[in-house]
């Protein structure tokens, strides 16, 4: 039945234009969670950077902000409330063509480097980075990018955007940051801008540490029987070998050492998502890290996409092995972050972790007619790893982990949700900002996340 759906869901295509939750202007209930946040630890640099995430003035036509697009209610995912895997933008009509990550526990990402990561077999990976395709090095230079972004927030420069803050309710605050005369020069005040989203995003607000998965390495909680057998299978290399590239330290009390990824890029060879409106088009592909132009070399105020690099500059050597990669997203808090993958194709993350298992053994589950990597052209099918587990399998093979064990796995990632209360504890203050929010009534509520949980159908 599963299978069917899926298929079905993939071979037919969307008449326009795609559905959402709701199409109710954010800007109050954004508001209402900026409200809702204890902003007392936060230094008035940081409380600067929340004002200017929360602010749905900044958009144009104003109603997007940050935080409609990275909900902190949903662990700063959640599409600007579409159902179709990628974001809608501050135009009704205008799609991106990548479902938003997760804005937690980036603090730490490494910058961008094409070689930076060497594995046991001496092979060299590009690391690091921020976006799907690493093209931002700091959270500095990314939070430049989606004000200018016609796809997201769509302001034309950094002047129209700057004007708008200077107007704005907390102007008063960016000056005494900032200095009396910012507002005068449009770049250095969009540097102050983005220094001061980046310095949000560091706060513990966006990495608490305070999953069950924390308490249980720090010795304070124990992992139920299911957990554990999930944890390592999650672990084991002959079985999930998934902390191969979601990094976790099972040995070590230090959850740092737990991040679930290692920013390193990997082709996993997803299906083609015929969700996403721009993929109606089949000449348009996303290959993702061979296309990626450095957003250093945009001009402040325009976003990298559309930004021609420098006569002379190449912005990567020209790499077919870099087509079909996408940075490896931590786990944390995967619960609570649907959709799933760069394009959004999975709804529910137990489809997520069996693609894994049966992309090989059953591919006509994912594929039409079965034909594997259909979002790739054929030159680059060698890209996609197809001998380490859990990938080494072939057609009508058993499946690298059965479904008892996809549920195990489940399981365990849900011990990764932030905001675990010990057994016992009366907790007098929200161990985080997504505890903090309690769902506005009205005017806008929204949908709460696909149901994806250790009990869905047992089938792969
Ligand atoms: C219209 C929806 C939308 C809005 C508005 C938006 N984003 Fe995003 N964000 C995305 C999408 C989609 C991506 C992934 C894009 C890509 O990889 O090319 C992303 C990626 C990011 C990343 C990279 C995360 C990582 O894993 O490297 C950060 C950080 C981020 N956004 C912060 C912000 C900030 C700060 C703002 C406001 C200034 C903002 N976003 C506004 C949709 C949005
Ligand atoms: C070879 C490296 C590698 C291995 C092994 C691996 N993953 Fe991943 N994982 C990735 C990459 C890369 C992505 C993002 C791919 C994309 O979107 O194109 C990803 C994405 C995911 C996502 C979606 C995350 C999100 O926020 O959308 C989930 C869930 C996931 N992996 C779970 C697992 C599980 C469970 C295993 C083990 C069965 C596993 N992964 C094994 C590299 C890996």
């Amino acid at each position: 039945m599963l299978a069917v759906a899926v298929l079905a869901g993939m071979v037919s295509f969307m008449p326009a234009p795609p559905p959402r939750a709701q199409d109710i202007p954010h800007d109050r209930f954004i508001n209402s969670l900026a409200d809702a946040i204890d902003q007392t630890a936060l230094t008035p640099r940081e409380q600067l950077g929340l004002r200017l995430f929360f602010d749905a003035n900044l958009s144009e036509p104003a109603g997007l902000a940050c935080a409609s697009c990275h909900d902190p209610r949903r662990a700063f995912t959640g599409n600007n409330n579409t159902l179709i895997g990628v974001a809608l933008g501050s135009r009704s009509d205008q799609f991106g063509t990548r479902d938003a990550p997760t804005l937690m526990y980036l603090a730490t990402t490494p910058r961008f480097n094409r070689n930076g990561l060497v594995e046991k077999d001496g092979k060299r990976l590009p690391v690091g980075g921020h976006f799907w395709d690493g093209r931002a090095d700091t959270l500095e230079e990314q939070a430049t990018q989606p004000f200018f972004n016609p796809v997201e927030m769509n302001n034309a420069d950094a002047p129209v955007l700057i004007a708008k803050i200077a107007k704005g309710s907390y102007a008063g605050a960016f000056r005494k940051v900032w200095g009396e005369a910012i507002f005068e020069n449009p770049d250095k005040a969009l540097d102050a801008v983005a220094a001061s989203i980046a310095a949000f995003e560091r706060t513990r607000v966006f990495q608490p540490f305070t999953s069950k998965f924390d308490y249980v390495m720090r010795g304070q909680a124990a992992f139920t029987e299911q957990e554990q057998r999930g944890l390592s299978l999650f672990t084991i290399r002959q079985k999930g070998n998934c902390a191969q590239c979601h990094t976790v330290d099972a040995a070590s009390r230090d959850p740092q050492k737990s991040l679930f990824t290692d920013f390193s890029y990997r082709a996993l060879g997803l299906p083609r998502s015929a969700r996403i409106p721009k993929n109606a088009d089949p000449a348009f592909i996303d290959l993702g890290l061979c296309e990626r132009v450095p957003v250093s070399l945009a001009k402040p105020g325009k976003p990298a996409p559309d930004a021609k690099p420098p006569a002379g500059v190449t912005p990567l050597p020209e790499d077919p092995a870099a087509c079909g990669l996408f940075k490896t997203p931590t786990l944390r808090n995967i619960t609570i972050t649907a959709p799933y993958m760069h394009n959004g194709f999975f709804d529910h993350l137990r489809d997520a972790v069996a693609f894994y298992a049966t992309r090989d053994t059953d591919p006509a589950r994912w594929f039409p007619d079965g034909k594997k990597f259909n979002d790739l052209p054929a030159r680059y099918h060698a890209n996609v790893d197809v001998d380490t587990p859990p990938y080494q399998r072939r057609p009508n093979q058993r499946p690298q982990l059965t479904n008892e064990e996809i549920d195990d796995i489940v399981a365990f990632l849900y011990t990764l949700t932030d905001g675990y209360t010990l057994p016992g504890s009366k907790r007098s203050k929200p161990a985080t900002m997504t505890d903090a929010i309690t769902p506005p009534r009205s005017p806008n509520p929204s949908p709460s996340p696909p149901a994806s949980s250790p009990a869905s159908p047992r089938e792969y």
